[in-house]
């Protein structure tokens, strides 16, 4: 076989020859490949959206009626973009879902390779999510982290549906290949004990006096942590009513949530107006401005701390 092959190139009467023997045993010419595999800046494959929490809600709850916890590992919308092929990731590194537990009800505990965190939009008193086997509070505008492979359920037990963000780095887990998954024996994860000082947990109201406490006036933005995850860094801004914020393209992606406020975000081309609990995406390499109508805090994920590890972080 190996004969034939060499005695094949050697007798190849033309490049198309070439070619076709090339393709046959596995090698592809480099000078003529179908699309080029380097390029001078980066393309922006994923683009700009929004998602509206006005909108989601009423959906999670129309899922509440036909979707029940046992059966369903979690009840969520994922945001996904909009980018050709795709219908998970909302940038190219991370997923962003909104998710909602009934009063009452448990979301089973799991835990899994991917990195998450989550903000709270509207809970009553009661809703906890269970991180290695202690409750901690969830009240709107708190972040709550659960890193790699710690077990983590959600456990509502507060007169009123609990809803919530869910960020992860998933897609850049499958991307990468390492994904693990490992459901809690037996379902949820019973605990009595109430955790509310958690490491894994940064409250809105400690956050807000950072920011507020800030000066001077203008834009703000305190970097949650430690602890920090390793992929995702979380920036929580103070956008002051009337204010202009400017950011050039960069090479991380950014996933914004509203805790607080409204106004406008243009993203490049796309413009878009936001609002409490809304969801939007300034994915890689593209420019971006707010506008706050009113003052506002924003909660940003973004990749920066995998850009940095690999020294591919840059500005225009
Ligand atoms: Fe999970």
């Amino acid at each position: 076989m190996e004969q034939v092959r060499e005695a094949g190139f050697a007798g190849a009467e033309s490049i198309e020859r070439l070619y076709e023997l090339l393709h046959a045993t596995g090698m592809g010419p480099g000078w003529n490949k179908p699309e080029p595999s380097l390029w001078p800046l980066p393309k922006r494959t994923f683009v700009p959206a929004h998602w509206q929490y006005s909108l989601s809600r009423p959906a999670m709850d129309a899922a509440g009626r036909f979707v029940g916890t046992e059966l369903a590992e979690r009840r969520n919308l994922i945001l996904f973009n909009p980018a050709a092929g795709d219908r998970y990731a909302t940038a190219r590194t991370m997923v962003a879902a909104y998710q909602m537990v009934k009063a009452n009800e448990t979301a089973r505990s799991h835990r899994h390779s991917p990195n998450a965190l989550r903000l709270v939009v509207d809970t009553r008193p009661g809703a906890y999510t269970v991180v290695e086997g202690k409750k901690i509070p969830m009240v709107p505008g708190d972040v709550l982290l659960t890193p790699n492979w710690c077990w983590h359920g959600h456990s509502n037990e507060s007169d009123g549906n609990a809803y919530w963000i869910d960020f992860l780095d998933a897609p850049l887990v499958h991307l990468l290949g390492p994904m693990f998954f490992e459901p809690f024996p037996g379902g949820m994860e019973r605990t009595e004990e109430v955790d509310e000082s958690s490491p894994m947990r940064f409250p809105f109201a400690a956050v807000r006096a950072r920011l507020d406490s800030m000066t001077p006036p203008g834009s703000k933005q305190v970097r949650l942590g430690p602890p920090y995850l390793d992929s995702m860094a979380l920036f929580v801004t103070r956008l002051e009513s009337g204010s202009t914020v400017v950011t050039e393209r960069a090479t991380d992606n950014s996933i914004f949530a509203v805790i607080e406020g409204g106004g406008r975000s243009i993203v490049e081309e796309t413009e878009f107006e936001w609002r409490r609990g809304d969801v939007f995406v300034v994915p890689s390499w593209h420019k971006h401005t707010f506008r706050a109508a009113q003052t506002s805090y924003v909660l940003r994920v973004s990749d920066e701390p995998v850009m940095e590890k690999f020294n591919w972080r840059r500005q225009e």
